[in-house]
């Protein structure tokens, strides 16, 4: 048996959390238990989490982008060994917010640590080839989206500049266009119509695979 995995992605302030929420309480409202990870770290504390306070602490600014591209590896080789593949493995179902998109969006597009085929290649060792059903890519005009997202205590990548924001969000678009089967592009304007547009193709997903009827 194999559960579902469905993994948010987009731009910073492109208000992944609360739809993955909303989807969250609908799901459970059909009966449907979910797990919710965020990338890095997970969002329950131990090895994973230790790693994003270190990648995110605005006071690194002197890490080295391989070294960040390896540690964003890093945290998800651990998410992935430790929750990710053993839930699925159960046939639960699993929400993450970022994944393997983002590593190619930031750390690719966005600061060119390494080529696009050895991030896809790290990609592969560090999932162990768990790779999403489905993933649906909040699109939205980095400077709109900063704007929601930077605050007093922006962290170490939303103090990038907007320019390095409009490469990653190219980058997503381009990762998009190359797996239009997978990867579902909904912009960001209205929150409940993209509530019913993620609702949507989730539970077109959820019918295929027979957790939902
Ligand atoms: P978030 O919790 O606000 O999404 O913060 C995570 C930050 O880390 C965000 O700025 C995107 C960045 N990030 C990468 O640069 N590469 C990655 O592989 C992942 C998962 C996140």
């Amino acid at each position: 048996m194999t559960g579902a995995f469905i993994t948010f992605e987009g731009g910073e302030g492109s208000g992944k959390s609360s739809q993955i929420r909303m989807l969250e309480s609908r799901l459970a409202a059909e009966g449907v238990a979910t797990s919710v990870f965020r990338e890095p770290g997970g969002g329950l504390g131990g090895v994973g989490e230790r790693i994003r306070e270190v990648l995110l602490d605005p006071a690194h600014d002197a890490l080295d982008p391989l070294a960040e591209l390896l540690l964003y590896e890093a945290a998800r080789a651990q998410l992935v060994a430790e929750k990710i593949a053993p839930l699925l493995d159960a046939g639960e179902v699993v929400l993450c917010d970022r994944y393997t998109d983002s590593t190619l969006a930031y750390q690719g597009f966005g600061r060119a640590a390494a080529p696009l085929d050895v991030i896809r290649e790290l990609n592969a060792i560090a999932t162990r080839g768990v790779a999403p059903d489905l993933t649906l890519l909040l699109d939205v005009d980095p400077a709109l989206g900063l704007a929601c997202a930077t605050h007093a205590g922006a962290d170490r990548l939303e103090r990038e500049e907007l320019a390095f924001h409009q490469r990653v969000r190219a980058g997503f678009l381009a990762v998009a266009a190359e797996d239009p089967d997978r990867v579902v592009v909904v912009p960001r304007d209205r929150p409940d119509a993209v509530a019913d547009q993620v609702w949507g193709v989730v539970r077109d997903l959820l019918v295929r695979l027979g957790v939902l009827h």
